[in-house]
C-alpha cells in the first residue's frame, strides 16, 4: 500500500515526546563561552558613551562587544547581492544610532550564562535622547506607497472603482484595525556560533538553513560553502524565523573574537523587540453592488507599518485583489515608518489581518441585501482570477463552502440576529472565505540506497514543526517502491542539496517532486547496474523492460525475474549509491537560463515538464478554503465562547492527512489567537512593547480552542507539481477573526471591526 495519503505518524514524533530531538540552543560544545545581549532603552537617538568598568571586570567576563570594538561586517547592501534579507535591514554594532527600543547594542561574554547575564545588567549607557515616532496613525498624511513586493503590484486599480461604487445601489464603507502581533513560537531564538579558522559552522533556530548561511557568508565577506548551518529541528517559526535577526550576526561576531563557539539563546522578552512582529493595519473597505449583491465595486485602503529602511510591509488587500469577481477594483497600500523594531512576515501575511477586513465587509453587504452570506459569496465566485484573467491551476472552493455549511450546521442560523437563545447567552453562526497563493520554489534532494536495504534521503529544508519529515519520507518510499519502516528522511543541513526555506507554504510543494525525481534517478541508476552486471538475473535485459517494488527490481512481465535493490548495491562495493535532484519551476528555469537540462554538480537538474509544474504565466495558483464557526456570547459580561469549528480546505492532494489537519487546526487556533486575544500594545512615549510575555501576551490555549473539525478536498493541483500538493501551513488562519466577528453579529447584533474582540468591545 502507498504511503502517499496515509495518515502517517511523524518521523520525528517519538525524538519529541521523549526529549531526544536536539534543538539549537541544546547543542554542546567544547569550551562553549555564553553571550547575552544588551538593549537599547530609548526608541530614538544615539549611544554617547559606555561605561563597561563594572561589566569588564565581573567574574567570568570575556568581552564586552558594541560597535566600538565589533568585527567589522559587510555594508547591508552586500546582503542584497546575496538574496538575503537580514531582519532588521540595520546590521547590529555597526554605528551608534539608536532606532528602536530594544535594539541590541552590546552583548556581553562570559564563562558561564548566570556570569554574562548578571554583567549584562553592569553596562551602563550614556545616550542622547529624541523624540520618537510611534503611533502609526500620526503618521496618515506623509505615509509612503510602495510600488510593490516580491513581483506583486502594491497599488492596483482596474476599471473604474470609485465612480462605480459612487453610483452603487448599494454601498458598504468601513475602517477595520488590527493591532501589532507577535509570533511566539514555543521555541525563542538561538544560535550556537563556531569558527575553525575561516569556517564558520552554525546552529541556529530557524526555518531556513540557506538563509542565515548565505547571510553569513555574505556579512563575514567568505565563501558560503565556507559556512554550514544546521538546524534539525524547529520549535515552531510562523513566520519569525525565516530571516536572519541581529543575535545570529552577534554570536558570529562574539565567537570570531573570543576565539571559542558561543551561544546566544534569547528570552522570551527578547522575542517582542528584534524578531519581528506582525505590523499593525487600519483599513477601509469599501463595496458597491447591485440590490441582488452582484458586486460592481471595491476599494480596498490599507495604512500599516514598517521600519525604516526595510521594505517589508503588511500586503493586507492582496486577497482582496482575487478572492471575488469584481469588475471594478483599487487597493493602495500606504506605510509609516516608526520607531519600534522591524516587522516581518507572519503566517499569512497580507491574508490573514487584510480577509479580517475583506470578509467582515462581505457579511456586512449579505445584511444589507438580506443575502445569505454564503450565497453571497457564491454570487460572486471568481470562475478564473480577475486580476490576471488567467485561469485559476485548481479550484474547489464551491465544494468548501457546501461541505463547510454542512458540518457547522448552519441550516440552524437564523439570518436575524439574537434569534437564538439560551438563558443569557446569544448563539450565532459566521463563516468566511480562506485563501492563500500556491507557492513554490526550486528545490533540491538527494537520495542514497545502503547495501541493507534501507534508504536515506535528504534536503537542506527545515522541518518547523509541519510534518515536513513525514510527508517527504512518505514519497520518497513510495516512488522507491520501499516500506516507510525502510526509508528515513534528514533535513536541517546546509550540506543537503539546497531547498528553499519553510516559509510561504511552499516548502512540501517544492520538496516533494525534487524527492521524488531523486528517487526515480536512483532506481534508474539501480537498473542501469544490474543490466550490465553478469551477477544479475536481469543482466542483457533494457533498462526499460524492468520494473520496481517491494525493495526489488524485476522483469516488469516476469516479475519472479529480478533481485532485491540492496543486493544491486552490495555487489558494487559502495557505501550507498546516490542520486540528486533539483525541481525547479517554469519561472526559475526560465530565469536561470532556459528549460534545458543542465548539469550542475552534485545534482542534476531537471527539466520542468510543461505541463505540470507551475507556469504562472498560464496559471494562477492559490489554495482556497472556508471557514464556518458557531459562538456562544455573554450579552452581559462581553464573553464570547467559540463552540464549534468547521475548516474545510481546498489545498491539492494531501500528502498525509494527520499533518495537514494538525496544520489545520494550528491555524484556526492561531486565528482564535489573533481574533480575540492577541496584542502588543507600544507605550506612545518610548516605543517599549508592554505585553513581553505569554501571560500579558494570549495566545490562545486549549481551552479557547472548541473541537477544529477539519476536511480537505484532496483534489490534486495538476499544473503546479507532479504530486499535485499545495501548501498548508498558512491558509488555516485566514478567514478565522473574519468568521468569529461575523458569528457573533449573528448571536448579538453588533459589528465588530476591531482586533482583537476583548469582552470591552463586545459590550461597548
Ligand atoms: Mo511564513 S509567515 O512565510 O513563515
Amino acid at each position: 500500500m502507498n504511503a502517499t495519503g496515509q495518515s502517517v505518524n511523524r518521523q520525528d514524533g517519538r525524538l519529541k515526546v521523549t526529549g531526544a530531538a536536539k534543538y539549537s540552543a541544546e547543542w554542546s560544545l567544547p569550551n562553549l563561552a555564553y553571550a547575552v545581549p544588551v538593549q537599547s532603552t530609548i526608541a530614538k537617538g544615539t549611544i554617547e558613551s559606555f561605561d563597561l568598568g563594572a561589566a569588564q571586570a565581573a567574574p567570568g567576563v570575556l568581552l564586552v562587544m558594541s560597535h566600538l570594538n565589533r568585527p567589522k561586517l559587510a555594508p547591508p547592501e552586500t546582503l542584497e547581492s546575496v538574496g538575503m534579507q537580514v531582519g532588521e535591514s540595520v546590521l547590529p554594532f555597526q554605528s551608534n544610532v539608536i532606532r528602536f527600543n530594544g535594539q541590541m547594542i552590546a552583548a556581553v561574554v562570559a564563562e558561564t550564562y548566570e556570569q554574562a547575564r548578571y554583567a549584562a545588567t553592569l553596562v551602563k549607557v550614556n545616550y542622547r535622547t529624541e523624540t520618537p515616532f510611534v503611533v502609526m496613525e500620526e503618521g496618515r498624511d506623509t505615509a509612503k506607497k510602495p510600488k510593490g513586493n516580491n513581483g506583486r503590484e502594491a497599488q492596483l486599480v482596474r476599471g473604474t472603482p470609485d465612480s462605480t461604487f459612487a453610483s452603487a445601489a448599494r454601498k458598504i464603507e468601513a475602517t477595520f484595525k488590527t493591532p501589532h502581533e507577535h509570533h511566539h513560537p514555543l521555541e525563542p531564538h538561538a544560535t550556537i556560533a563556531s569558527w575553525e579558522g575561516d569556517k564558520l559552522t552554525v546552529y541556529d533556530a530557524s526555518q531556513g538553513v540557506g538563509g542565515p548561511q548565505r547571510a553569513l557568508a555574505g556579512m563575514f565577506g567568505i565563501p558560503a560553502t565556507d559556512v554550514r548551518v544546521v538546524c534539525h529541528f524547529t520549535g515552531g517559526g510562523f513566520g519569525t524565523k525565516g530571516g536572519v535577526w541581529p543575535h545570529t550576526l552577534i554570536a558570529a561576531m562574539a565567537a570570531r573574537v573570543v576565539g571559542r563557539p558561543v551561544k546566544l539563546a534569547l528570552l522570551r522578552q527578547h522575542m517582542t523587540t528584534t524578531t519581528g512582529h506582525r505590523p499593525a493595519t487600519d483599513q477601509v473597505l469599501r463595496i458597491g453592488s447591485s440590490t441582488d449583491g452582484d458586486i460592481s465595486a471595491m476599494r480596498h485602503d490599507v495604512l500599516t507599518d514598517s521600519h525604516e529602511p526595510s521594505r517589508f510591509f503588511e500586503t493586507a488587500a492582496f486577497a482582496s485583489a482575487v478572492l471575488y469577481e469584481v469588475p471594478n477594483f483599487a487597493m493602495e497600500h500606504a506605510v509609516v515608518n516608526v520607531n519600534i523594531g522591524a516587522p516581518t512576515y507572519m503566517r499569512a501575511p497580507g491574508e490573514a489581518p487584510g480577509t479580517f477586513a475583506l470578509e467582515v465587509a462581505m457579511d456586512e453587504l449579505a445584511y444589507a441585501l438580506k443575502l445569505d452570506p454564503v450565497e453571497l459569496r457564491l454570487k460572486n465566485y471568481a470562475e478564473m482570477d480577475p486580476q490576471k484573467k488567467i485561469p485559476w491551476s485548481s479550484k474547489q472552493l464551491r465544494q468548501c463552502y457546501a461541505r463547510g455549511a454542512e458540518m457547522i450546521g448552519w441550516k440552524d442560523r437564523r439570518a436575524e440576529p439574537g434569534m437564538l437563545k439560551q438563558g443569557r447567552y446569544r448563539i450565532g453562526y459566521g463563516v468566511a472565505t480562506a485563501t492563500y497563493p500556491g507557492n513554490r520554489q526550486a528545490a533540491g534532494a538527494r537520495v542514497r540506497l545502503y547495501p541493507d536495504g534501507r534508504a536515506v534521503a535528504a534536503a537542506g529544508g527545515n522541518d518547523i514543526g509541519t510534518g515536513a519529515y513525514t510527508v517527504f519520507r512518505q514519497v520518497t518510499a513510495d516512488a522507491l517502491g520501499l516500506p516507510i519502516e525502510k526509508v528515513v528522511f534528514e533535513l536541517g543541513d546546509t550540506t543537503f542539496p539546497a531547498a528553499p526555506v519553510a516559509g510561504g507554504s511552499w516548502l512540501t510543494a517544492s520538496v516533494a517532486p525534487a524527492a521524488v525525481e531523486a528517487a526515480e534517478m536512483a532506481l534508474q541508476a539501480i537498473a542501469a547496474l544490474a543490466v550490465a552486471d553478469a551477477r544479475s538475473p536481469l543482466k542483457g535485459r533494457r533498462v526499460a523492460e524492468l520494473s520496481f517494488g517491494e525493495g526489488r527490481v524485476f522483469l516488469e512481465d516476469q516479475p519472479k525475474v529480478g533481485e532485491t535493490l540492496a543486493a544491486v548495491v552490495q555487489r558494487t562495493g559502495q557505501p550507498y549509491i546516490e542520486a540528486c535532484a533539483r525541481a525547479e519551476t517554469m519561472r526559475a528555469a526560465r530565469d536561470s537560463g532556459g528549460l534545458k537540462q543542465r548539469q550542475k554538480p552534485p545534482c542534476v537538474l531537471v527539466e520542468p515538464s510543461a505541463e505540470t509544474d507551475r507556469d504562472e504565466e498560464k496559471y494562477s495558483f492559490h489554495s482556497f478554503g472556508a471557514q464556518f464557526c458557531k459562538v456562544r456570547v455573554d450579552s452581559e459580561l462581553g464573553v464570547v465562547r467559540i463552540l464549534d469549528w468547521a475548516s474545510v480546505m481546498d489545498a491539492g492532494t494531501i500528502l498525509n492527512p494527520k499533518t495537514a489537519r494538525n496544520q489545520i487546526m494550528g491555524g484556526v487556533g492561531f486565528g482564535i489567537g489573533m481574533a480575540m486575544s492577541e496584542e502588543t500594545p507600544y507605550d506612545p512615549r518610548n516605543g517599549r512593547p508592554v505585553a513581553r510575555n505569554l501571560a500579558d501576551y494570549h495566545v490562545a490555549a486549549h481551552a479557547d480552542v472548541p473541537n477544529i473539525q477539519v476536511e480537505f478536498v484532496n483534489i490534486p493541483d495538476p499544473h503546479i507539481n507532479r504530486l499535485g500538493v499545495r501548501g498548508v501551513g498558512e491558509i488555516g488562519i485566514v478567514g478565522v477573526p473574519a468568521a468569529i466577528s461575523n458569528a457573533i453579529f449573528n448571536a448579538i447584533g453588533r459589528r465588530l471591526r476591531e482586533l482583537p474582540i476583548t469582552p470591552d468591545k463586545v459590550i461597548g
